[in-house]
C-alpha cells in the first residue's frame, strides 16, 4: 500500500485533514512532514524537515512508498509581503520540487492555490474559472506561477496534479496563520476571551468564506475523483459562503449577547480589496461533484462552541 506525505501539516489546513484521513487509513499509512518540533500529535508517522530541502524529500518519499502527496506547506498572504523572497523559496521553490519527485517517483499531487490569484482587475462577483489573473501580492504571484506550473506538468509529464482556489478558511483547531481573510478566526478569540475585537478590515469587506470541514470535504473528493472528470489542471474556483466582518458580527451577537467588534483597517485592507467577493465554482460542481454543506450561521455556531470548549480545555 502506497503512503500519503503531508507537509505543512500542523498548519490550519493539514490539521484537519491528517484528522480527517486517519479516518480512512490505517496509522501506518501517513507520514506527515513538519519543519517543528511537535511530535506525533496525530499518531501517525512523523518526518521533521524543511520543504525546501529537495533531498530529504526525496528520502522521505523513497523511504516510506509515498504514492501521495499534499503539499500544504506554505506562507499566506500577509506572512508573504512581509518575507516576499522566502515565499517565493516555500511557496513556488518547494512545488516545483514536489512536481519534480512526482515525474520521477509517479505521485499524485495536491497543491493549494487561493482567492489570491485574482487581482484588482478581476470580476469582482461571482468571479468565473477562466479570467483575468493579475494579483499584485506576492503570495498571488506564487499562486499563479504555481497554477501555470501544475498544469505545465501535467501536460509534459502527466503528472496527476489537482488543486482547488480555497477561499478564506475558518477552523479551530489551529491556531490562525498570517493572512488577510483570518480576522474570520481571531474574531472568536476575541469574543471568547473578551466579548471585543478590533478588526483590521473595514465592516463591509466581503469575501469569499469557508469553513474547514468543507474544504477538507472537497479536498479528499477532488482527489478521489476519477481523472476523466479532471478538466482543470490549473486551480478549481471553490467557493461557498461569503460574507463581511459586520455580518459574521451579527451572528457571533446572537451567541455571545453585549459583543462589541471595532474596526481599524490597516495595511491588510489593500490585499482584501483586491481580492473578488464571491466565486463561480460552477465547473467544480459539474465536473466532480462539489457542494458545501456550512452556512455561516451554522459555521459561527461551530467555531464559537467548538473554539471556548478547546480554550477552556487548557
Ligand atoms: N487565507 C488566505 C490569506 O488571507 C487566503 O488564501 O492569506
Amino acid at each position: 500500500m502506497k503512503k500519503i506525505l503531508v507537509t505543512g501539516a500542523y498548519g490550519l489546513v493539514g490539521t484537519d485533514l491528517v484528522l480527517a484521513l486517519r479516518k480512512k487509513c490505517k496509522k501506518n499509512e501517513i507520514v506527515t512532514l513538519s519543519h517543528s518540533t511537535i511530535h506525533n500529535q496525530f499518531d501517525v508517522i512523523s518526518e521533521k524537515g524543511d520543504v525546501r530541502d529537495e533531498k530529504n524529500l526525496e528520502k522521505i518519499i523513497k523511504k516510506h512508498h509515498i504514492g501521495t502527496v499534499y503539499h500544504l506547506a506554505g506562507l499566506l498572504s500577509v506572512a508573504s509581503e512581509k518575507s516576499p523572497n522566502l515565499a517565493w523559496e516555500i511557496n513556488l521553490g518547494s512545488l516545483k520540487k514536489v512536481l519534480d519527485l512526482a515525474v520521477k517517483y509517479k505521485l499524485k499531487v495536491f497543491w493549494p492555490s487561493s482567492i489570491a490569484a485574482f487581482g484588482p482587475t478581476t470580476k469582482k462577483n461571482n468571479t468565473p474559472q477562466h479570467t483575468v489573473l493579475e494579483p499584485t501580492t506576492m503570495y498571488g504571484v506564487n499562486k499563479v506561477a504555481g497554477e501555470l506550473l501544475c498544469q505545465y506538468y501535467f501536460i509534459k509529464y502527466q503528472v496527476d496534479v489537482r488543486s482547488l482556489r480555497y477561499p478564506g478558511l475558518i477552523g479551530y483547531k489551529t491556531p490562525p496563520g498570517d493572512g488577510t481573510t483570518e480576522y474570520s478566526v481571531h474574531i472568536f478569540y476575541g469574543a471568547i476571551s473578551d466579548n471585543k475585537y478590533t478588526c483590521f478590515l473595514k465592516k463591509d469587506t466581503r469575501l469569499p468564506m469557508m469553513y474547514i470541514d468543507d474544504a477538507i470535504n472537497g479536498t479528499i473528493k477532488l482527489m478521489g475523483a476519477s481523472s476523466e472528470r479532471i478538466s482543470i489542471r490549473t486551480s478549481y474556483n471553490f467557493g461557498a459562503i461569503n460574507f463581511s466582518p459586520e455580518e459574521l458580527v451579527e451572528q457571533i451577537k446572537k451567541l455571545s449577547p453585549g459583543f462589541k467588534c471595532d474596526y481599524k483597517p490597516d495595511q491588510r485592507q489593500k490585499i482584501a480589496d483586491s481580492w473578488p467577493k464571491s466565486i463561480d465554482d460552477s465547473q467544480a460542481r459539474r465536473d466532480w461533484g462539489w457542494s458545501h454543506q456550512y452556512d455561516l450561521k451554522k459555521m459561527t455556531k461551530i467555531m464559537f462552541n467548538g473554539l471556548k470548549l478547546k480554550i477552556s480545555n487548557k
